[in-house]
């Protein structure tokens, strides 16, 4: 039995001796997970879960390719990077050879906001420079320099969040940003405002030292940057003596499919200054890195200071770093990503035919996103009507989560062995959600869709019915704040109806 406590005994201990602002996914009705395989998770009482969340967990729950290299080296040895070791070597060597040649030189460190933040001295100690350009609604991590440069997090401290050597560029969304897919050139016209920040930073006496992004925005709403803006503003910005960090911890290793990285869906002429890595890396081990150019490399070492770190770059760490590469190559999990992603993204798109609720699909090897909308003309976001998806899928045993400003986008980062047969039934069970609601909010007729474009919610009455129950959990879920990190709006639910189809 893998449970030491009650369910009950769980939470209450952790409302006891775990900090307030530590969620948990489902905060109504939370998940104990036990165990997990691949990319099912069992709960305590042997339920079992789909799993369209856990992009950590990259090659599988529980590989045990990946506990065996652990644990074979955990029995030999463990200690820090300042003892010469193979593994460090070696995993140095193997992960360099999946980057473009110039990127060379690792660090190894322990966490993505770890490897962000030591990017970030890079970039300062390499330029001289103290500025950092960042996407809207960017994530890059919870240490104090991260926030200050993720407006997912510091929009939400009101104005005194912008720090003055912060400087916030329009997310590359072509659906709902500023430039659109209807716009001939949106990479370049993206790329031009990045421009016009330096412009206006530099007449202000303000000197860049980097731009960071995501090779594809995750939190900011699975966003794919349209090809040709990262080159672009990678010129401007060496013009402006910065360099281009690409934050791979959400998106790298071979999740896009076709490449093995993100920023390569840009083309091959685009090489960042300074790659980060993380979660994936090591497959819930906690373990991350950066890799970065000779020359950077040079200039961070002459400042005289060491970089000691002491649990990054340990054997056991490479060892399990190592199997993950080993594993990736090995089930040809890739392969995968883009066969069963493409699979999902087609099955996605004829539910965007279906139903109106569904404003765009877009999706690149494993990492998907649906923008839920209430009118499709005014791209309004639908985030109560996401919320209640999540819920409802959590009924019927698939995890999965939403994200974006307005928490609207359906978040797919599923492990790297997801099937077909689980795309197909995630989207099967999404499909009867949609109608469900549709029905219930007055954009579908039983027959079909209702001529009403407009969004119509049901009041419900007295005596109501279980679909004027549902349009009562919507508006329930609308009034409420929804600003919790990975998709969930933790305090604002309400299951009304468990099961509203016949
Ligand atoms: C894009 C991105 N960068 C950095 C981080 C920070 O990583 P960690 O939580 O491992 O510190 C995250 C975490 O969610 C992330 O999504």
């Amino acid at each position: 039995m893998a449970e030491l406590y009650s369910k009950a005994e769980t939470l209450e201990l952790r409302r006891k001796h775990i900090g307030p602002s530590c969620k948990v996914f489902f905060a109504k009705d939370p998940i104990k997970i036990v165990r997990a395989h691949g990319q099912y998770m069992f709960d305590e009482n042997g339920e079992k879960y789909l799993d369209c969340i856990n992009n950590v967990a990259h090659v599988g729950h529980s590989h045990p390719q990946v506990i065996k290299a652990a644990v074979k080296q955990m029995e030999l040895l463990n200690t820090n990077s300042r003892f010469l070791h193979d593994n460090l070597v070696q995993y140095a060597q193997r992960l360099t050879a999946t980057l473009p040649e110039e990127l060379s030189v690792c660090y190894f460190v322990n966490s993505g906001s770890e490897a962000n933040d030591l990017a970030l001295r890079l970039a300062r100690q390499y330029t001289g420079h103290q500025d950092v350009i960042t996407l809207d609604h960017a994530y890059h991590g919870h240490v104090t320099s991260l926030i200050d440069i993720s407006p997912y997090k510091f929009n939400q401290l009101g104005k005194e969040g912008k720090k003055e050597y912060v400087h916030v560029a329009p997310s590359p969304d072509i659906y709902r940003g500023k430039y659109r897919e209807d716009h001939l050139h949106p990479g370049n016209a993206y790329a031009d405002d990045v421009k016009k920040i330096i412009e206006v930073a530099q007449k202000n006496g303000r000197k860049i030292a980097a731009f960071i992004a995501e090779s594809m925005q995750s939190c900011g709403g699975q966003v794919i940057p349209p090809a040709g803006y990262f080159q672009k503003v990678a010129e401007t910005v060496h013009k402006a003596g910065g360099v281009f960090i690409a934050d791979e911890v959400q998106v790298g290793f071979g999740r896009v499919g076709k490449h093995f990285w993100g920023f390569q869906l840009q083309g091959e002429d685009f090489v960042p200054d300074i790659v980060t890595m993380g979660k994936p890396i090591g497959n819930g081990h906690p373990m991350s890195c950066v890799v970065t150019t000779r020359p950077i490399a040079e200039a961070f070492g002459a400042s005289g200071l060491e970089y000691f770190n002491t649990f990054g770059g340990n054997p056991v760490s490479c060892a399990i770093g190592l199997a993950v590469l080993d594993v990736i190559e090995k089930e040809d999990l890739q392969r995968n990503a883009t066969h069963v992603g493409n699979y999902l993204t087609g099955l996605l798109k004829e539910q965007k035919e279906k139903h109106p609720l569904v404003g765009d699909v877009r999706g690149v090897g494993l990492f998907v996103g649906v923008d839920l909308v209430k009118d499709r003309q005014k791209r309004t976001p639908a985030t109560a009507e996401a919320q209640h998806i999540l819920y409802q899928l959590k009924e019927r045993k698939i995890l999965l989560s939403a994200d974006g400003p307005y928490r609207n986008i359906l978040k797919f980062k599923p492990p790297m062995c997801f099937s077909k047969e689980d795309a197909k039934f995630v989207v099967d069970q999404i499909d009867e959600l949609l109608t469900d609601l549709e029905e219930a909010t007055g954009l579908r007729t039983r027959n079909g869709l209702s001529t009403n474009v407009q969004y119509k919610r049901k009041v419900p009455t007295e005596g109501s019915s279980q679909l004027d129950c549902l349009s009562e959990s919507i508006n329930h879920i609308s009034g409420s704040a929804c600003r919790q990190e990975n998709g969930f709006c933790a305090e604002s639910h309400t299951v009304p109806c468990k099961r509203i189809r016949t």
